[in-house]
């Protein structure tokens, strides 16, 4: 039937794989929202990372042109299982091979890249300030025995 979009797109647009949400606030959860200036399309996509480091769930949500949808569905698919480093080296121009997207449409790949990328960090400096917290709670514990220094005598 519809020759002229390649099958691949019609296939991730017809039928989007991982569609949905992930608790934002778990801790093993990266969250990364993007949005394209040039149409005014947001993507939502979402990874979680299992104690190894791996990405064991992805789901996304597009509010876009079905180029965004096929993107972002091939990106899911694309990442599930991968390290982080792994994800982050995934380029949209990958995708927009693999799913024939006419130059004008390169923009919609963009997106997809941009959100698994935002997702990576969301995730990073989350992990990060959990440590830093962490680390607060650690050092701070022995100082209780301190005296005041702001004591007044009498
Ligand atoms: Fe904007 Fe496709 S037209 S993401």
């Amino acid at each position: 039937a519809a020759r002229g979009y390649h099958e691949k797109v019609i296939s991730h647009y017809e039928r989007p794989r991982n569609v949905g949400s992930l608790p934002k606030g778990d801790i093993d959860v990266g969250t990364g929202l993007v949005g394209a200036p040039a149409c005014g399309d947001v993507m939502k996509l979402q990874i979680r990372v299992d104690d190894n480091g791996i990405i064991s769930d992805v789901k996304f949500k597009t509010f876009g042109c079905g180029s965004a949808i096929a993107s972002s569905s091939y990106m899911t698919e694309r990442v599930m299982g991968l390290s982080l480093d792994e994800a982050g080296k995934i380029k949209n121009t990958e995708i927009a091979k693999e799913l024939c997207l006419p130059p004008v449409k390169l923009h919609c790949s963009m997106l997809a890249e941009d959100a698994i990328r935002s997702a990576i960090r969301d995730y990073r400096s989350k992990r990060a300030s959990a440590q830093k917290t962490d680390f607060i709670h650690v050092s701070q514990t022995p100082a209780a025995e301190t005296p005041s220094a702001t004591q007044h005598q009498t």
